[in-house]
């Protein structure tokens, strides 16, 4: 296979992870009040495969929906196989279409009382619900997809995790509420990063330390276990973005540990202290300080000023003073690893070797280790 055939597939792997109604309903839970009224975009579901596009069909009255649109991509490798598709598609290719789905009106169609999975069957059954073929392949950039997104209040979905930057920039720029999971590595790139400091995204309420399970297609090799026969495989660094409110957000963090110059080094290469958790961020010091990337998963923009990251290019507030391209990276036990001290430029460096992980050393024997990446954050009050 071709170099680019491989990343594509690669990148296309790790798109095809699909979420748990339970992990759904967790999270929506404690945002029922922002829903009432609203017109909810699905944008990368295939209605009889998502689960959101169930949560939504099941929750429509509860949560007071005025519309709930869904649409679904026609790369996704799933996209077709559960639905009989009222429309004509050629014999070739029954999977390469999209369309869309666009709810206003769920009633108990099989008169057992409640609204369950079974009616979603005959949800397009109703003269009020439209399901309908796009015209482009249902990619959320199309312009198709783009005057729905323009028609909706509250995105929700978790989108392919390759295009995730976009995705989060698109619904910022039509100004939309949304509710997306994504992965907590994206929290320190330039682009989320930004949206954090200016509080236009914050992290939901599912703990965001504990990653979530999620269906992966029959073909992955890899998973963690079964669940009515199909495979679920763990990503550990996943998380809920979303830029409705959090209350967690606006609760500050207690602070009880005071500030010392031993215990709170300052970096080699900032003009900042290392803070090794937010738990022990310090009640008494007003400078800047340097805290592992969960800090913001606790963040409230009133107590804390966000002021950079030590990812490259997102420290211009806090420049970093030194560079290493003269140190060479060893092993704990001294043998030279062959890398040069280059690749921790940037990073939140520490004067010190701890003889447990890798360190860097200078002609001088100057010896640095790098802390795991950092934010820099200062107190507001
Ligand atoms: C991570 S999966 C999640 C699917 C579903 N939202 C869920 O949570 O179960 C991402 C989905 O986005 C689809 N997708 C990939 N690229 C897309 C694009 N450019 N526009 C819309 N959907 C896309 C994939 O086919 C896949 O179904």
């Amino acid at each position: 296979m071709a170099r680019v055939d491989l990343t594509n597939a690669k990148r296309a792997k790790k798109d095809e992870f699909y979420t748990r109604l339970d992990d759904i309903a967790k999270e929506l839970k404690y945002y029922k009040p922002y829903f009432r009224g609203k017109v909810v975009f699905c944008n990368c579901d295939d209605p009889y495969e998502s689960n959101f596009f169930k949560f939504f069909a099941l929750n429509f009255n509860s949560f007071g929906l005025k519309k709930l649109i869904v649409t679904c991509y026609n790369g996704s490798p799933i996209a077709g196989n559960e639905l009989e598709i009222p429309f004509d598609v050629p014999d070739d290719e029954p999977k390469n279409i999209a369309y869309k789905l666009e709810i206003t009106e769920v009633n108990d169609y099989n008169g057992d009382g409640a609204v369950n999975l079974t009616d979603v069957q005959y949800l397009i059954q109703n003269d009020k619900n439209v399901l309908s073929q796009l015209h482009g392949n249902g990619d959320f950039r199309s312009s198709e997809c783009i005057e729905l997104l323009k028609e909706s209040d509250i995105v929700v979905t978790n989108p392919p995790f390759s295009l995730f930057r976009e995705y989060v920039a698109q619904l910022v720029h039509y100004q939309k509420h949304f509710l997306i999971i994504g992965n907590t590595n994206s929290l320190a790139c330039k682009e989320i990063f930004g949206l954090f400091q200016k509080d236009l995204i914050r992290t939901g309420h599912t703990n965001f330390n504990v990653g979530m399970y999620f269906y992966v297609p029959d073909s992955f090799e890899k998973f963690h276990h079964i669940e009515d026969g199909k495979k679920i495989a763990r990503v550990s660094t996943s998380c809920w973005y979303t830029n409705l409110p959090v209350s967690r957000h606006n609760e500050d963090i207690i602070l009880y540990k005071t500030y010392t110059p031993e215990e709170y080094p300052k970096y080699d290469n900032y003009d900042a202290i290392n803070v090794d958790s937010y738990r022990n961020i310090p009640c008494d010091y007003y400078g800047i300080m340097g805290v592992p990337i969960t800090f913001l998963d606790k963040f409230n923009p009133n107590q804390f000023e966000l002021l950079g990251s030590t990812q490259r290019g997102c420290h211009e507030l806090v420049p970093d003073t030194r560079k290493y391209d003269d140190y060479w990276e060893c092993k704990p036990n001294g043998e030279k690893t062959g890398s040069s001290g280059g690749k921790t430029n940037e990073n939140g460096n520490l004067l010190k070797n701890d003889g447990v992980h890798n360190y860097f050393e200078n002609a001088e024997g100057r010896q640095i280790q790098s802390a795991y990446s950092r934010i820099f954050i200062r107190r507001k009050r």
